[in-house]
């Protein structure tokens, strides 16, 4: 096998390159090797003749439509703009990204760089930028402008119209809607200045999304100044570009069960199981992106509610069956809670007390109600489209088949939820989706791409009604 040596490559090109690579984890050899292998497995195979056989190749969500130009300013907050960064691309959202001077003390460039997929923007002097992708050209080719964390300094030169770096540059050239995430220490924000620059921004169109209320990171500080969590910002980045959104769930109401429950054994101790509430989450959020009106009934979880969806929260089955029958009629049920198959016999009023020599307390269980089943097979009021998960360990497509018939569902989202897959609380997931006309088998990919794959497999399903 011959070997290949590429020179020539101009500094951009290397620099792309170099990026690619540390996203992928790979060296930079590895990664053009990558390259090389894709283009020429491509040559060979056309498109439809790769699909498995007699199978369709999953149909993916639509390709990024909004651009977002994110200015990361210098703030302790600084770090959860990397997150942001994710949160908008798992919405499709393609990110570009200006760091102010005082941010590369908080973050550098090859980081925010990594996660945007390509190079960052820093400096208005740079003769290359401005001759490659000039602050014009920032300002001008996005839809929306994102300041996260917006610093008390950076909305002072705002609202005072300053243009003396990169990124209050861009901002006065712009003519796209700009979303300030502020963030500062609580005196900082309270300071009259401040104060009086927010008002003057406010009244010139800018939107503001946060800052919210609770601890800083200076040890002991408690206020309002708190950067709004990464996804409020993007659900406030959403409904800011949502004029030029499809919604295909517009005008339909969905249920969504998500997370573990928890079943008491006395008022201090209960049984529970180790989902996260992750998957079923992105699944309402991905809903009320597409624009349906959303019910979350969620067992007890760390993730905080979705935007724009309505969260019901419950602890045991029982709880979650009777919110679930409250929250109908829907027009399409998913139900992805890890529901506890058993609970306590005789839960103990008081908490159960050790004392010396007494035998140790024998737990008897009790079926749970089955919430899917329940509901796929009511007479009155049953969803049109009733959706299940299946967690299985083995035989993964064999027991969701049999899930699907024995609890009366539409379809089946199965997963293997073994150890090593890593799926139950982890953030990827490998689903085969069983419908009664067939199997389709989706990549592994993150719980985020997967709602937002069902959502467009229900938005088809819909379609053709
Ligand atoms: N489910 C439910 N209520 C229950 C148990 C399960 O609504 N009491 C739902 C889950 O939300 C999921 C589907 O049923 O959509 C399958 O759950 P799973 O845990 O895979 O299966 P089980 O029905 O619990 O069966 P088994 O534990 O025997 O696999």
């Amino acid at each position: 096998m011959a070997s290949l040596t590429v020179r020539q490559l101009d500094e951009a090109l290397k620099q792309q390159l170099r990026l690619r690579a540390a996203r992928n984890g790979r060296s930079v050899e590895d990664e053009v090797r990558n390259i090389l292998r894709d283009a020429a497995a491509e040559m060979e195979a056309p498109p439809p003749a790769r699909a498995g056989k007699g199978q369709a190749p999953p149909h993916r969500p639509e390709p990024p439509a909004n651009r977002v130009l994110l200015i990361i300013a210098g703030g302790i907050a600084a770090y959860k703009a990397l997150d942001l960064i994710r949160r908008l691309k798992e919405r499709g959202i393609a990110v570009r990204c200006i760091l102010t001077k005082a941010a590369e003390h908080f973050v550098t460039p090859l980081s925010a760089g990594a996660l945007v997929g390509e190079r960052v923007f820093t400096d208005l002097f740079d003769p290359k930028s401005e001759f490659d992708v000039g602050h014009i050209r920032l300002a001008r080719e996005t839809d929306l402008i994102v300041v996260a964390p917006a610093t008390a300094d950076l909305m002072a030169k705002l609202a005072g119209g300053h243009a003396d770096d990169l990124a209050t540059a861009a901002l006065l050239a712009t003519s796209a809607k700009v979303l300030l995430a502020p963030a500062m220490n609580p005196h900082m924000w309270a300071n009259k200045a401040t104060q009086r620059n927010v008002a003057r921004l406010a009244a010139d169109g800018f939107a503001l999304v946060g800052p919210n209320e609770g601890e800083m990171a200076e040890a002991g500080e408690r206020g309002r100044g708190r950067m709004a969590e990464p996804l409020e910002i993007a659900a406030a980045v959403e409904k800011l570009l949502g004029a030029n959104r499809a919604q295909p769930l517009k005008g339909r109401r969905v249920l969504v069960t998500s997370g573990p429950t928890h079943e008491p054994i006395d008022p201090v101790r209960y049984i529970a199981n180790r989902s996260s509430g992750k998957q079923g989450h992105a699944i309402a959020a991905a809903a009320a992106h597409a624009g349906a009106d959303v019910t979350l009934v969620s067992g007890p979880v760390i993730l905080p509610d979705p935007p724009g969806v309505k969260t019901v929260h419950v602890e045991s089955a029982r709880d979650m069956l009777a919110a679930v029958e409250a929250s109908l009629p829907v027009d399409i049920g998913i139900f992805a809670a890890a529901v506890a198959d058993w609970r306590v016999a005789g839960e103990a009023r008081q908490k159960i007390k050790k004392s010396p020599g007494a035998a140790t307390p024998e737990l008897s269980l009790v079926e749970n109600p089955d919430i899917l089943s329940t509901i796929a097979h009511r007479k009155a009021q049953r969803p049109g489209l009733v959706i299940g998960f299946a967690a299985e360990t083995e035989n993964v497509i064999a027991h969701a088949r049999e899930k699907l018939a024995k609890k009366g569902c539409d379809w089946i989202l199965a997963n293997d939820v073994s150890p090593e897959t890593g799926i139950m609380g982890g953030d990827m997931n490998t689903i085969e989706l069983v419908r009664a006309t067939g199997i389709e088998s989706w990549p592994p990919q993150s719980k985020e791409e997967v709602a937002a794959m069902l959502i467009d497999r229900i938005a088809q399903q819909l379609a053709t009604e």
